[in-house]
């Protein structure tokens, strides 16, 4: 069954005018995927490289105003949104001066390189009448929505295990890109597996109480393979490996959630793929039998546009398996039916498409809360929970590996979505 389009999030009902701070590679990428929401308008491009900032303010109109600093670029009339997309080292003191000056802020990940100052971040956005949506793009996938959806429905039991196995490509990362140096990136860990560990916190409903984490350096240069295992309370063990060593083309992602009774293989970074497999009986096997009616509801994800040829397929195999009663860690169920479930967005092809349109729906989120009042779902709570695991992981590697206790609120929107 195919899932019909549905109608993106109300615009908002106000005139938003942003700043772009970082107008490098994804700060454009950004700038591209949310500039047409409506409601919404480009007013500056602010860069340390002014001539970067200036290129990027002709693509977008005649009257986008350039600037080098988020302090200057605060003071255009006209700015309510602030964009964060420098290098990791400036998005604290950036979001901070953003939020003193009364604006929402939109802060690439992560928030902070360190755990003081995202703890700083949080608070100020507590204090600060703007939103502060940190792009943790995950959390606005349809795959991983869905996910918690059917968590929320007893679909699916609760997580017991996250395990995330990530073989990046590091073809454009030269040995001078900031990505490689901790004093600028703060690490694999805080760069790019915050995005993991924010993710695995929405699904298994906690953010972990400890965390061990271990480094690898390639011979003579940096550390491009770490490797963290996070306890969550309650018994959930997630994995996190992430290998920065692959050509583009030998990239590959595979995020595996064991629920117990069933299993959810997410394929893609950015996820476009996914299957389910999982023991059922008859009450059960008809429920999942009605999700492809609703593919489009599950689907959805206010601000991401769909385009139209998601699908979701459902094969129960009745009597699969004996019907006497079956057991794992002291649950026993009688469940006969196995049940196979495809969830595809198209699959990498659509990985672009997807990704941009993420980056739209957190926009949206902001804007929506902006209008309304209420609280996104990647919130500096969230921001500072990824980093709090990231750093406490990164601590543990170059202390000998021992595990340490993540110190993070556990108040928040770990487990929101809808
Ligand atoms: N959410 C995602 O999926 C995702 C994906 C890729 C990158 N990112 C994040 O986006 C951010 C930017 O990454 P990038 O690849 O575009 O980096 P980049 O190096 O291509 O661009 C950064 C830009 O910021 C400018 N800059 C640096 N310090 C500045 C300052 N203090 N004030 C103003 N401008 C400054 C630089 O001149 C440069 O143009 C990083 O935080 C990265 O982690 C997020």
């Amino acid at each position: 069954m195919t899932a019909a389009p549905a109608a993106p999030a109300a615009p908002p009902d106000t005139d938003f005018g942003l700043a772009l701070i970082g107008c490098g590679g994804f700060g454009s990428y950004v700038l591209d995927a949310v500039r047409d929401i409506p409601g919404l308008r480009v007013v500056v491009c602010a860069d340390a490289e002014r001539d970067r900032a200036a290129a990027l303010a002709a693509r977008c109109g005649p009257t986008v105003v350039v600037r080098k600093t988020v302090g200057e670029a605060v003071s255009v009339p006209g700015v309510d949104v602030v964009v964060l997309a420098t290098p990791p080292v400036a998005h604290a003191d950036a979001a901070v001066t953003a939020l003193r000056a009364g604006k929402h802020v939109f802060c690439e990940k992560p928030i902070a390189l360190t755990l003081e100052g995202a703890a700083h971040v949080a608070a100020e956005a507590d204090r600060a009448p703007g939103v502060f949506v940190v792009d943790h793009v995950l959390r606005y996938n349809p795959i991983l929505r869905l996910l918690q959806r059917l968590g929320g429905e007893g679909l699916l039991d609760a997580l017991r295990r996250f395990s995330f196995e990530n073989d990046a490509s590091d073809e454009d990362l030269g040995p001078d890109h900031w990505f490689w140096d901790p004093a600028r990136s703060g690490g694999i860990h805080i760069e790019h597996g915050v995005h993991f560990f924010d993710a695995a916190s929405a699904l298994m409903g906690s953010v972990p109480v400890e965390v061990q984490g271990t480094a690898v350096r390639r011979d003579g240069g940096p550390v491009d393979i770490v490797v963290a295992t996070a306890t969550h309370p309650g018994g959930g063990v997630a994995t996190h490996t992430h290998s920065f060593t692959h050509a583009h083309r030998a990239e590959r992602q595979l995020m595996r959630l064991d629920y117990g009774f069933a299993e959810a293989r997410v394929t893609g970074w950015i996820p476009t793929f996914a299957t389910i497999t999982a023991w059922t009986d008859d009450a059960g096997a008809a429920r999942w039998e009605r999700l492809p009616d609703r593919a489009a509801d599950l689907l959805t994800v206010p601000g991401l546009r769909p385009h139209g040829h998601e699908r979701i397929t459902v094969a129960v195999t009745r009597g699969a398996g004996s019907d006497r009663p079956a057991s794992g860690r002291g649950v026993t169920r009688t469940v006969p039916h196995r049940v196979d479930c495809v969830i595809d967005l198209g699959g990498e092809p659509r990985k672009p498409y997807v990704y941009a349109e993420s980056v739209r729906a957190a926009m949206t989120d902001l804007l929506h809360c902006a209008v309304h009042g209420t609280a996104p779902v990647a919130d500096a709570r969230a921001g500072l929970a990824a980093v709090a695991v990231a750093e406490a992981a990164t601590r543990s590697a170059q202390t000998g590996g021992r595990a340490l206790p993540v110190t993070a609120p556990t108040t928040g929107t770990v487990g929101g979505a809808d």
